[in-house]
């Protein structure tokens, strides 16, 4: 949890000062209906009015897109600005002075750097102590080398090693917390977060340690653990290896690997413009990061992994920021670690060379498996293709488009104006059916969220009720097994402010300080529970179950596709290996 940069009670006088119809009202025309006031919501496009606003309760909400939210996530999304320059904001309009914590954050920061590099230092010498964890690395031909210059260290098989040798340095048990090194369970007792892994300590771009990774030493699961989100340690801000790469004076362009050790390797072999995103989706400000330093980026991602639409979204966010950015594919499915051990850095280069700018990727992609040479006797394919194309296609801008539509021309033989008839079709279908997607009666729910959603809403909403549920909820699920993470952040939240009081508190909705949580809290409070004290702890565990399910349900959807693909590739063993797994998530779900 972020350490708020301002007191919740200013945040919470702002917010009484201020009025959320008159802040809604400088962007949307609001009309009266009753109590509430509608208007055209300013999140989606619409023609007929499902935003409103309920001054009573001082949030908003639109029925047509699901978003919704309080004064401040208001501002926040449509001035987008930060929690805090939100509160200012509201601030100013009623003359309240907002001063900020700002001396007690940087304290704190301070502290968790500090204990952070004490943590690396007593890593780094277990690691050299220690002859397993060395032969593992050893075994991976990781160089002494290397180990000193990424500060890999190895934490012991035991529960206490690193705690007890905090203490002993005088830091106390709340700045490990801090800092995420160690674990408090339900009843108090506290444990080393990383117990026998390989460590990898992440720096910031200045080369501070903000966090760390942990590999397991064998197959056991999970494979990686990370530092949990602290006020340094966040998801989708930085690069990993991004420090090494800014020692070299000018950068060509970064090569963005998915792992550690892909990163770690290619510096190894003297590809020193290596980054990694640490298997996590690619964000704007990540975007942003690399475009102060240079403005390509080469991709070498799994392949697999690298057709898929969540990392595709990823590559996009980095196009459209302007980036060349290319896909490079690493032969016979082999990772860029595995590959530069064997090939050497010359080869890699090579695939650098090759790589292809992303739209030729997708591109090429859309027409794997397809034959060119008997393709246009089969009209079918034809427009099959160029429809998949399309949706890839209408994101350019009209240079662009006419270059690719004469590139896939030539390609497929199809004439050009055919290919501009098709593409002009589809998005004209598209737009259509976006405008009955928007056609819907007021106070119409016309979004559709997963079923999980609601669930979680509802496990957090009963938190709120009584001890008893409060503490059975708590026994029954824990915070990292919900699936939203704002979610997670409530969860928290909950059991941070509000322990088992039974009124929902004012404070939780103030601590919300991102546009999501605010959202969900909403979401939350507004959900309306059949609920009677007999029926509550059955309802508590048909909701896990619901969530259970979700989660089983997504499982099996991932291993049908790799069957399809291990069957398509001939690989038989492989496919049956996972059909019995696939055949044990039935059972499970079927007993649920
Ligand atoms: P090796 O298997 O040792 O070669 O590591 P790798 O870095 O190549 O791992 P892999 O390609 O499987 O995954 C890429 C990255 O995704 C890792 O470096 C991690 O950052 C992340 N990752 C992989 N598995 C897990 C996991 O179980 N949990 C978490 N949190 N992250 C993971
Ligand atoms: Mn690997």
């Amino acid at each position: 949890m972020e350490c708020l940069l301002i007191s919740e009670d200013i945040i919470q006088r702002v917010r009484d000062s201020n009025d959320i119809v008159d802040i809604i009202s400088e962007v949307v025309k609001l009309k009266r209906s009753g109590r509430n006031y509608v208007g055209l919501c300013p999140f989606h496009n619409e023609k007929t009015p499902s935003f409103s606003v309920v001054p009573e309760k001082q949030i908003y909400k639109c029925f047509g897109c699901g978003e919704g939210g309080n004064i401040f996530s208001f501002v926040m999304k449509t001035k987008k600005v930060n929690y805090v320059d939100a509160i200012k904001y509201l601030a100013e309009k009623v003359n309240i002075v907002v001063e900020e914590k700002d001396g007690l954050v940087k304290n704190a920061n301070d502290k968790i750097y500090k204990i952070n590099v004490e943590a690396a230092r007593y890593f780094y010498s277990n690691l050299q102590n220690n002859k397993r964890a060395k032969d593992y690395l050893m075994n991976r031909k990781m160089s002494e080398t290397i180990i000193r210059k990424f500060g890999v260290g190895y934490s012991l098989d035991s529960w206490k090693s690193l705690y007890n040798y905090m203490l002993r340095k005088n830091y106390t048990e709340l700045d490990m917390l801090n800092a995420g090194l160690i674990i408090k369970n339900e009843k108090g007792a506290v444990y080393d977060r990383f117990r026998n892994r390989i460590i990898f300590p992440v720096f910031d771009s200045r080369g501070k340690v903000i966090g760390f990774g942990g590999r397991v030493l064998d197959e056991s699961k999970p494979k990686y653990l990370n530092s949990p989100e602290t006020s340094l340690f966040k998801k989708g801000i930085n690069l990993y290896g991004l420090n090494f790469v800014l020692k070299r004076g000018d950068i060509p362009y970064l090569l963005m690997v998915e792992g550690y050790m892909d990163c770690i390797s290619l510096h190894q072999f003297g590809v020193d413009t290596a980054v990694a995103s640490l298997g996590t989706a690619l964000t704007v400000n990540q975007a942003k990061l690399i475009k102060k330093y240079t403005n390509k980026v080469i991709i070498s991602y799994d392949a697999d992994l690298a057709g898929q639409t969540a990392t595709l979204r990823g590559l996009e966010i980095l196009r459209k920021e302007g980036l060349d950015t290319r896909v490079l594919k690493v032969p016979s499915g082999k990772d860029p670690d595995e590959f530069i051990k064997n090939k050497g850095k010359d080869e890699f280069i090579k695939l650098i060379d090759e790589a292809l700018p992303l739209i030729d990727y997708r591109i090429q992609r859309a027409g794997e498996g397809i034959n060119f040479k008997i393709f246009k006797k089969e009209p079918d394919k034809i427009i099959d293709y160029v429809r998949k194309i399309s949706s890839i296609l209408t994101e350019l801008d009209p240079v662009e488009k006419d270059i690719y539509i004469k590139k896939i021309s030539e390609n497929t033989e199809v004439k050009e104006q055919s290919i501009i008839d098709l593409l002009n079709t589809n998005t004209n279908l598209d737009k259509e059916s976006k405008e009955m997607y928007n056609i819907d009666r007021i106070g119409q729910k016309s979004y559709l969220e997963p079923v999980y959603f609601k669930a979680e809403r509802s496990l957090l909403k009963l938190m709120l009720n009584s001890e008893e549920i409060f503490n059975y909820v708590r026994s029954k699920i824990n915070k990292e097994e919900l699936l939203l993470d704002s979610h997670k952040k409530i969860y928290d939240l909950i059991i941070m402010k509000i322990g088992y009081i039974t009124e929902s508190h004012p404070l939780i909705e103030i601590l919300c300080d991102d546009i999501e949580s605010t959202k969900e809290w909403i979401n939350i409070k507004e959900l309306d529970i059949p609920f009677s004290e007999q029926n509550s702890f059955k309802l508590v565990d048909d909701l896990i179950k619901e969530i259970v399910k979700h989660k089983l349900e997504s499982k099996k959807q991932t291993l049908i596709s790799e069957i399809k693909s291990y069957e398509e590739k001939g690989m038989i063993d492989e496919s049956l290996r996972l059909v019995i797994k696939l055949i044990d998530i039935q059972k499970e779900i079927g007993e649920l």
